[in-house]
């Protein structure tokens, strides 16, 4: 939600910012916005839709040359995406700009002081308040890190804010509560970001900053203090993706690229976590073996993809280590008064690390005594920085805004707890344990083996591309992978879809069958007969009423072919591990059917890829 970017060095700012804009974009599009300091003045600009517009407005009317600059992409809370909305934010005088990312809670009581003290409000964001309460501020107040504390005091809600000050030249500050921001470190120049996609053009060095902190950087120098001005200490990392990384190579879309990169995604989220002598190490564990013996039941929190991930692992935990485990929408564990304490392990599940939903749900696991693991793709992000314990998965970085990589990842990530947890508590024995591990190690080439079979499915994509409908069906493991192929469906193509556990279609969905309405069903491994033949049956039941059968089903399935109209072939692997090579037709199929309808794959409408408030 809402990208930020701010600079102060040697370069053109405008370039610096702007091209961290671009690498932000996926965090909202709803508008884009630069301000630049040049001879003790503000310049601005700004233009509502994507970043596009900006640059034609960028181009029309060229901003003076500036070493420091700001710049905001916006994913809309208050106010309309128009030009009006857009940050940057001005005071009166037009000396300070803000750009913010997250919600003010109480902006209307401060925008209704403000107003009743004579300022006039141009937009209607809750973040005009800060520019004007920061004039106020520096009214009295000459260092503008002082007035940003000042002001921070003041606000309530989630808040990234970078601020630039024409009276202040080479200073950029920075403040967070909740909404993340990094600061990048370089020679002679610093910068900040939401995340560090932004600067990553620059620099790979970083440091995290802390919940409630203000930075100032200039061209020299990063300090960091808390609220009330104390300064604290910080932590320094090293990037460990380079500029490729978030780079499409060739694509026409991120998600494509995203997708291709699985198998790379699923062995570097494996590798080095299985020692020579034999047994699982997690390094990033920061939950002793004792602690986890102790532990009697486990809750999954997370959202969206990552929330089926996390379905994907409940039957993988509760087989191999006998722990009951629950997985629940991170929005609502906390309003439900739930039963945890010292013995529940929270694990929650987050690409970005910031959703804001599960940041709040890992606070409240936190307040409860809870032992919280997260499982994140973003190094230095909220959550990890919040939990007990961390599993990184090593996906590299996701830029579009449907999650693809962050799934399958997460997924390797929670077998890997899973595991984990059965060595600890005694539940597998070593060679049990070495035997899971080399078949998960063979999944990269099952799931390179859907990629280089995904014409077929891009062919149907294209083929069903008018449909205005589609479901889709599985049952055990298959059935969060039911849910994901539909999400995936309905974020990128803006049509009907809906996962349905195969089993309940019969207790009310089933009506929504009519005649050649494509439903794809993921069919359980032969292994598996009982599962597999019911899944068989709800095949036939809705075939019978007209629907198009697309089956997802095991090489040598020879039976269930007969009741598909179209059949995406999927390599033999383990039940537990089905969910990774299923998955990846589906991805298939929702990015061609939205790129051939002409959407917009890597942005769709009215979405933003990290979710920063609740
Ligand atoms: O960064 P997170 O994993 O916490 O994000 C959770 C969801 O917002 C995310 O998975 C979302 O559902 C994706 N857009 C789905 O493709």
């Amino acid at each position: 939600m809402c990208g930020i970017v701010g600079y102060v060095g040697e370069r053109s700012a405008l370039d610096v910012v702007m091209g961290g804009l671009r690498r932000l974009e996926y965090r909202g599009y709803d508008s884009g916005g630069v301000a630049l300091i040049n001879d003790g003045k503000i310049t601005s600009a700004k233009k509502a839709g994507k970043l596009v517009n900006l640059d034609k407005e960028l181009q029309a009317h060229p901003l003076p040359l500036s070493h420091t600059g700001i710049g905001h992409t916006r994913w809309a809370t208050h106010g309309a995406p128009n030009d009006r909305n857009a940050h940057p934010h001005l005071d009166a005088d037009g000396r300070i700009a803000v750009v913010h990312n997250g919600i003010i809670e109480n902006f209307a009581e401060l925008r209704a002081k403000l107003e009743a003290a004579g300022h006039e409000m141009l937009s209607d964001t809750d973040t005009e308040t800060v520019a004007h309460l920061l004039h106020d501020e520096l009214l009295h107040t000459p260092d503008l890190s002082d007035a940003v504390r000042a002001v921070c005091l003041q606000l309530e809600g989630a808040f990234t804010l970078v601020i630039a000050d024409a009276n202040h030249p080479d200073v950029v500050v920075g403040a967070r509560r909740n909404s993340p921001l990094v600061v990048g470190r370089g020679k002679g120049e610093n910068f900040l970001g939401s995340d560090v996609s932004a600067f990553i053009d620059y620099t790979r060095d970083a440091i995290e900053l802390g919940q409630d902190q203000v930075v100032t950087i200039t061209p020299e120098d990063i300090v960091v203090t808390d609220f009330h001005g104390n300064q604290v200490e910080t932590r320094d990392y090293h990037v460990d993706w380079d500029v490729s990384a978030a780079e499409k190579g060739g694509y026409d879309w991120f998600m494509l690229k995203e997708i291709a990169e699985q198998p790379q995604a699923v062995a570097d989220t494996l590798l080095g976590r299985y020692s020579a002598e034999g047994s699982l190490q997690l390094d990033e564990m920061r939950l002793s073996d004792e602690e986890l013996r102790e532990v009697d039941k486990i809750i999954v929190i997370a959202c969206g993809t990552a929330m089926y991930a996390g379905l994907v692992a409940k039957y993988a935990i509760e087989h191999w280590t006998r722990i009951p485990c629950e997985v629940e929408l991170a929005s609502e564990f906390r309003y439900r008064d739930p039963i945890i304490d010292r013995s529940t392990l929270v694990v929650a599940i987050s690409q970005s690390g910031e959703t804001m939903d599960t940041l709040m749900a890992v606070r409240y696991a936190r307040e409860q005594h809870a032992r919280v693991l997260s499982i994140c793709n973003t190094n230095g992000s909220t959550i990890p920085r919040e939990s007990d314990a961390v599993i990184y998965t090593h996906a590299g970085p996701e830029v579009a805004v449907a999650s693809t990589k962050g799934f399958l990842s997460q997924i390797v990530a929670c077998y890997l707890l899973g595991l984990y947890l059965a060595q600890v508590r005694g539940m597998k024995y070593g060679d049990e344990i070495a035997r899971i591990m080399t078949q998960l190690e063979q999944l990269p080439e099952a799931i390179q083996r859907m990629l280089d079979e995904g014409e077929h499915v891009r062919e149907l994509a294209r083929e069903l591309s008018a449909s205005k409908s589609i479901l889709f069906l599985g049952r055990h493991a298959g059935y969060p992978v039911a849910l994901e192929g539909a999400l995936k469906l309905k974020e990128l193509a803006y049509i009907h879809a809906e996962g349905f556990a195969a089993g309940e279609l019969k207790h009310g969905p089933i009506a929504l069958i009519e005649d050649g309405l494509p439903v794809f069903v993921v069919v359980p491994p032969k292994g598996r007969d009982q599962l597999r033949d019911k899944v068989v049956s709800n095949i036939q039941e809705v075939r019978a009423r007209g629907a198009l059968t697309i089956v997802l089903a095991e090489d040598d399935d020879e039976e269930v072919a007969k009741y598909a109209d179209r059949l995406i072939r999927l390599p033999k692997v383990p039940t537990l591990f089905q969910p990774l090579v299923a998955t990846v037709p589906l991805q298939i199929f929702a990015c061609e059917f939205a790129a051939e309808l002409g959407h917009d794959v890597d942005q769709p409408r009215n979405l933003a890829k990290s979710v920063t408030v609740e």
